[in-house]
């Protein structure tokens, strides 16, 4: 039997992650997945500080590599090759993982593998489930939302996506309207199971206009209004505030589930057979009902792995990394961090 084994590495965002993973016979096994989150560090400015984040990631991808393979009882020597995050993000952390990843592999005569942090998440379903190409894959996060026909692991067709806020981004802001912790998204979707989705009747942008793009920074804008007008002074009531969140959840889910069901027919010719989602907000349970709902009424699979390889991880860098060195390909000394780097 024939045996790979990947050091992962990821630090493209507000996660320093490292993951060992290994492939026999063409099956994968997550050895291990540390991810450390900067949540505490950036908590007190309302975002991601960009230089707080690159100076953690510096700080802690040695310490998270060396987790990863402890907990995976593998040796420098035992591995395979070195895969990286070569961007996008946010290019202080980009550098520092690209940067720690060059000298590992020089260091232990590894081979490096640069990866495209989309393309780790669009193609995560063949880590998890296996998914055989070609597939319709909708990535939903904090920081993106797009939809993606992927036919290979270097072919990603972009058929559309927000032209402005992330609906990760959106659930986070509305939670911030209403007082309600960070990240937004459980926060909100647990408010709104106790509220009337009906009370309010939030904007859906762009779902009547043709094409799979999306835009959700008007409906934010609705919630603040909404809030304004039902608040007394300057007090916010549960019931309104859970009615507030079931509106926004509804009209976000009717969002993307009409504008996904209309990407599929859009690739319908294409032969696909599954409909995979990636990203946080794949795990809102509305959300990953009216996709399934779509997708039966289709006859497609829906596939959403995991939560912990759906938010950002390094396994899933691992595996893109794995796919391109099955393939033959390699980077060197040369391989570039790079803030934007489109699929
Ligand atoms: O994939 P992720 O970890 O990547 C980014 O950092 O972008 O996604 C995080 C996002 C946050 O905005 C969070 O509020 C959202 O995913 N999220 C959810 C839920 N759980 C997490 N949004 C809606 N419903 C949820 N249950
Ligand atoms: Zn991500």
């Amino acid at each position: 039997s024939s045996s790979t084994t990947i050091l992962g590495l990821e630090s493209s965002c507000d996660d320093t992650a490292a993951a060992v993973l290994q492939i026999t016979d063409g099956a994968a096994s997550v050895l291990s997945s540390v991810v450390a989150d900067q949540a505490a560090l950036h908590a007190a400015f309302g975002g991601v500080v960009p230089e707080i984040a690159a100076r953690a990631h510096a700080e802690k991808l040695d310490i998270c590599a060396r987790e990863a393979l402890l907990q995976a009882g593998t040796g420098l020597h035992q591995l395979n090759a070195v895969a990286v995050t070569a961007g996008p993000g946010l290019i202080g952390g980009v550098m520092s993982g690209v940067m720690f990843a060059k000298g590992l592999a020089a260091g232990a005569e590894l081979p490096l593998v640069g990866v495209n942090h989309l393309a780790g998440h669009a193609l995560t379903p063949r880590l998890t489930d296996g998914l055989a190409f070609p597939y319709l894959m909708l990535l939903v996060s904090g920081g993106h939302c797009q939809f993606l026909l992927v036919e290979g692991f270097d072919n990603f067709t972009r058929l559309g996506g927000t032209i402005d806020d992330a609906p990760g981004e959106a659930f986070d802001k509305v939670a911030r309207l209403l007082a309600l912790p960070q990240p937004g998204g459980p926060a909100v979707e647990a408010e709104a199971a106790q509220g009337d989705p009906a009370r309010f009747r939030f904007p859906r942008p762009l779902m009547d206009r043709p094409g799979c793009d999306m835009s959700f920074s008007g409906l934010k804008t609705a919630v603040l209004r909404a809030r304004d007008e039902v608040m007394q002074g300057g007090k916010l009531r549960a019931s309104d505030r859970a009615d507030l969140c079931a509106g926004f959840q509804a009209a976000m889910t009717d969002v993307l589930v009409k504008k996904s069901a209309r990407a599929l027919d859009k690739v319908a010719g294409e032969g696909i057979t599954a409909l995979a989602v990636a990203g946080g907000v794949a795990a809102n349970t509305p959300i990953r009902a009216g996709l399934e709902t779509i997708c039966t009424d289709r006859g497609l699979r829906f596939v959403a792995p995991p939560l912990a390889l759906c938010t950002d991880n390094a396994a899933m860098i691992a595996w893109a990394g794995y796919e391109r060195f099955k393939a033959g390909l390699r980077d060197d000394m040369t391989l570039a961090a790079r803030p934007r780097w489109p699929l």
